[in-house]
């Protein structure tokens, strides 16, 4: 058994039933930080179980990945998915009982503590479609909308499952839309950025041909990237189809803060795959005067005549790019290293860690 499993399972040992008994078949939850309480059922997701019941719990890949639901167990019984050992844990916070609530099967009532937010959470739900356009974009990337059959609410920089009708293959995308009304219904139609990646299952087929009209499902929306730091300036780092949930939090903040401002640096390998003019050329039209838009090229051979920044996102991050990083928000999306080369960066640059948000396209699928 590893290190993880082990302080998982030691938590059990010394754990006491909470005073308020849960519903038969379900546990109680209770999180030492703010006296929240909830129930899960026996046997279900710690994570899922709460997002489901529209609570604000952090989250980000929901594989067991990124780290970002890591949760102190003081008392309780879990059952973890996968070996904690060689997950995002240091093995400092495992031994001090830390687990992913996205992989903890809860067995017993628990006494946990996180940091539970206090945003409005959408329902996630189920959610067909079928595919209304498919176009290809510089650098092997598919623009993909779908028209859905109900509508879907969604925030800012989100994203959803997707499948094809009939295949067990499902990946997670991030819209890359102007979010719905809140007091609306749902978003009728959505649209994705998806890299192709060689020998990949949902982004080949997608690829492969045009899939307009194919039946799809979206689960969803989950993630809270864009939930924090509605109305400050900010610095928006996109990698690649990172670009996504950043152009939708771009959207929202210029439709609903109209004092903000966006430094938005947009990292590709050679300058034949910049695609993001084309994804916010209505952002860059509409407030160009409150976007600083930046490409960088990070592999364009000499002598092909583009004059831009050449390097990684990280490199265009110099001390003198914004006035004062302390006051400034972050929002990074891409590949797991870019996002963690930029926030050490940022942190060295002097944006506070708790401003720095980050979405990380960690693969989802086996
Ligand atoms: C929260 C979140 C949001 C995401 N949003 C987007 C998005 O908007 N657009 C987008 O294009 N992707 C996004 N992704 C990644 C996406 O979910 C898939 O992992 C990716 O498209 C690969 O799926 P696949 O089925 O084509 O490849 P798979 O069949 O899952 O993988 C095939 C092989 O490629 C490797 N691989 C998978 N992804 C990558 C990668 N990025 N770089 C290099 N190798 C890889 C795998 O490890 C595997 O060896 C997101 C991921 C997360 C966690
Ligand atoms: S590790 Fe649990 S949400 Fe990423």
């Amino acid at each position: 058994m590893s290190q993880g499993t082990e302080a998982a399972e030691n938590a059990v040992d010394g754990a006491e039933a909470e005073s308020v008994a849960a519903r038969p078949g379900f546990h109680r939850v209770v999180n030492e930080r703010d006296g929240k309480v909830f129930e899960v059922k026996h046997k279900e997701l710690l994570l899922m179980s709460a997002i489901q019941q529209e609570i604000d719990y952090p989250h980000n890949c929901r594989v067991g990945t990124c780290g970002t639901c890591k949760t102190k167990l003081l008392s309780g019984k879990i059952r973890p998915l996968v070996d904690f050992a060689l997950s995002p844990l240091t093995n400092e916070e495992l031994a001090q009982g830390y687990v992913l609530a996205c992989q903890s099967m809860v067995n017993s009532d628990l006494r946990i503590d996180v940091s539970i937010g206090n945003h409005v959470t959408i329902p996630y739900r189920r959610v067909s479609g079928r595919v209304s356009s498919w176009r290809r974009l510089p650098g092997q990337v598919i623009d993909v909308r779908v028209r859905l059959d109900e509508p879907l609410p969604f925030m800012a920089g989100q994203y959803c499952q997707l499948a094809e009708s009939g295949s067990f293959t499902r990946r997670n995308y991030s819209f890359y839309d102007l979010p719905p009304d809140p007091d609306g219904e749902g978003a009728e139609e959505v649209g994705f950025l998806v890299k192709y990646i060689p020998g990949g299952k949902l982004s080949g087929w997608l690829n492969e041909m045009n899939r307009t009209g194919t039946k799809m499902w979206l689960h969803g929306p989950q993630g809270r990237t864009g939930l924090e730091d509605e109305d400050s300036d900010a610095i928006c780092i996109a990698g690649g189809t990172g670009l996504a949930p950043i152009a939708s939090i771009l959207a929202d903040r210029i439709r609903r803060h109209p004092g903000t401002k966006f430094t938005v640096i947009f990292g590709v390998k050679g300058a034949d795959d910049l695609f993001a003019r084309e994804v916010i050329s209505d952002l860059l039209e509409q407030a160009g005067d409150r976007i600083r838009f930046i490409e960088i090229v990070s592999d364009e051979p000499d002598g092909t005549g583009w004059e831009g920044p050449r390097g990684l996102v990280t490199d265009a991050l110099t001390p003198d790019l914004v006035d004062d990083y302390s006051t400034k928000a972050a929002y990074v999306c891409g590949n797991l290293p870019m996002v963690e080369a930029c926030e050490k960066k940022l942190v060295e640059l002097g944006v506070d860690p708790e401003h720095i948000h980050a979405d990380k396209f960690i693969p989802t699928g086996a």
